[in-house]
């Protein structure tokens, strides 16, 4: 009896654990699948790792098969592709925030900036999106907006409603926007309006504010602020008094309580701490509650019984995932800020090491601890970061990249036939050459000794120093189109296109010296002369 009852435990147990998914997963038909913005490593034990920022996984693997990060081959939603996912080397989709408040309707799955076909909310349409440029949106402005997402282009018109905290004057007509203005100072409106109203429209008082007076006719409500490091915990929608300032701000800890009609009485932390208590709390409080460090601090002593946590400021560029609650050292700084990218992780007594992006390309957001980060061009045609460590234009592309993000791309593609590297002028591959498939460079035909490859600077094929010939006459196959300068003759690269070319070495380099010896002794001249 007693095994049964065991055995009905394990089983129990064991279907327990079944429905147990592990973090970032979650159940479907008794398998567990990572969420969509995670990809899933059987290999490594079953987690389930972020897909970079923008992608995401429209086919969620399950947690215990062996998806790497090409799974990650969509765009978010207000994300272009820029490029699309591969399985060798595996490799995400990268993808890119819609320029200035242009947007997608939906996620989505193709390369290319013209995905961002719509204006996002309080944005109106200037000119629909084409191959190489996204939708042109212009914000609302003055307070004006518009509910919902605008498809077609329209003129400043679309802004038909005012947003919180503005009240409306006028409504929009056939060619302005609505016309709104901002609440009085700390005053402010619940919800955006669409219809006409006054600055009785104003009828809250914002959070850290206090109601004075009621709003009246025509008249905000009065609203004022809590006295230094006290606040609220709410908006407020009546007539308080003072002690209503109840809290104490974040950097703040609590001396005295508000009471009566006098708010609480509160006094900063030492710099980069703050007080993680959440009201109600019970006062006296002293620099001991001040036990966090801010984000992008770390911390080097604990606070104890009297003194707040001792916090210091990670070194440029790093930053804390989140705020230090615990003693530690600058290994606590592990995380790299917006425009710098990870060099190395963190490691024990070693800050994560971070280095700017290179001109003319960006990091969206902040970058978790361990995660492979990396810039990205604002130019599209531009050589990804990953292959050169600067933004230039990719080959078969002549111009200079783009040097703000969203803007049209500075690269445009050569004619068939015409080569061009790193954003240098088109131009016709040399004689004895053909054009590689990308555009990017020229392969001259005769490539055996005593030739020089194809530089884009020269844009000749031609015979390396001390040989001579004619490469430029070679077909495809030929060899030993150049042959070497004769003993104790000598040739510059390139120049010597018959034997005779070639120079006797001995009166060059007495040449070479005599012409030295001139200017030596022209410059002394000179210099005594001075
Ligand atoms: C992923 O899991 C971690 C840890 O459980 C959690 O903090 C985080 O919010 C999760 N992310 C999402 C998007 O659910
Ligand atoms: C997009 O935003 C950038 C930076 O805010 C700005 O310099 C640029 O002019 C904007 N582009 C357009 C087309 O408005
Ligand atoms: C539309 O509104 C603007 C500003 O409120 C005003 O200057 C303009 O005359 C109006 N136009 C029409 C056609 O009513
Ligand atoms: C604000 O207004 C919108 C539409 O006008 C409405 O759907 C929403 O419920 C309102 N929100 C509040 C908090 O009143
Ligand atoms: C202001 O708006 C309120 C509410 O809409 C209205 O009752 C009041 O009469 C208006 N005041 C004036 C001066 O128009
Ligand atoms: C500071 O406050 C803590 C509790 O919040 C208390 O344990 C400690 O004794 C106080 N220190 C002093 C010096 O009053
Ligand atoms: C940061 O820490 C707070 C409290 O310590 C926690 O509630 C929050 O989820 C953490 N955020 C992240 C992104 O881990």
């Amino acid at each position: 009896m007693k095994s049964i009852f065991f055995l009905f435990i394990l089983l129990q147990l064991i279907q327990y654990l079944n429905c147990q998914c592990i973090k970032n997963a979650s159940q479907v038909d008794s398998n567990c699948y990572c969420n969509s913005e995670y990809y899933g490593n059987g290999a490594n034990g079953g987690n389930c790792f972020p897909c970079p920022i923008g992608s995401f996984s429209q086919a969620p693997s399950k947690t215990n098969t062996n998806a790497d990060i090409s799974y990650c081959n969509q765009c978010k939603q207000n994300y272009y592709m820029i490029s699309s996912s591969s399985t060798s080397p595996p490799q995400s989709a990268t993808c890119s925030l819609c320029p200035n408040g242009s947007g997608t309707q939906d996620i989505n799955a193709i390369v290319g900036i013209q995905q961002c076909n719509i204006c996002q909310i309080n944005f109106y349409m200037i000119s629909q999106s084409t191959t190489n440029n996204a939708a042109l949106c212009m914000p609302c402005i003055m307070g004006s907006g518009n509910d919902k997402i605008q498809n077609t282009v329209s003129g400043p018109q679309a802004c038909t409603i005012c947003q919180a905290n503005y009240f409306m004057l006028q409504l929009s007509n056939s060619t302005a926007s609505a016309q709104c203005t901002a609440c009085p100072s700390g005053s402010g409106t619940k919800n955006t309006s669409n219809t006409v109203g006054n600055e009785s429209t104003c009828n809250i008082c914002q959070q850290n504010f206090y109601m004075k007076t009621a709003s009246q006719s025509n008249k905000a409500a009065e609203c004022i602020t809590c006295p230094i490091g006290t606040g609220t915990q709410s908006i407020q929608d009546s007539v308080h008094d003072q002690s209503i300032c109840n809290i104490c701000l974040m950097d703040y800890y609590m001396i005295t309580a508000a009471s009566g009609s006098t708010a609480a009485k509160c006094t900063r932390c030492p710099v980069g701490s703050q007080n993680p208590s959440i009201p109600p709390i019970t006062p006296p409080q002293n620099a001991s509650s001040c036990s966090q460090c801010l984000r992008n601090y770390y911390m080097t002593k604990a606070a104890d019984t009297s003194q707040a946590a001792q916090c210091t400021i990670c070194p440029v560029g790093s930053g804390t995932s989140n705020f230090s609650s615990q003693a530690g050292d600058i290994a606590q700084c592990d995380t790299c800020l917006s425009n710098y990218y990870m060099q190395s992780p963190a490691s024990p007594s070693n800050s994560a090491q971070c280095v700017q992006c290179p001109a003319f390309s960006f990091k969206s957001s902040s970058q978790l601890k361990g995660q492979q980060s990396q810039c990205f061009c604002y130019d599209q045609n531009a050589i990804p970061l990953n292959v050169i460590n600067k933004c230039v234009c990719k080959n078969g592309y002549s111009g200079l990249v783009t040097a703000y993000l969203g803007g049209p791309s500075g690269c445009t593609q050569c004619k068939p036939g015409q080569v061009s590297q790193f954003g240098s002028q088109c131009q016709n591959c040399p004689p004895g050459s053909v054009i590689s498939s990308d555009q990017g460079s020229c392969i001259c035909n005769d490539q055996s000794k005593g030739t020089t490859p194809w530089d884009p600077l020269i844009n000749s094929c031609h015979c390396q120093e001390n040989y001579y010939g004619d490469p430029s006459k070679a077909n495809i196959g030929d060899t030993n189109s150049c042959q070497p300068c004769p003993v104790g003759t000598f040739s510059k690269a390139g120049q010597a296109k018959k034997v005779s070319d070639c120079i006797a070495q001995i009166s060059n380099s007495i040449l070479n010296s005599k012409k030295l010896l001139f200017f030596a002794s022209l410059l002394f001249f000179l210099v005594i002369l001075i």
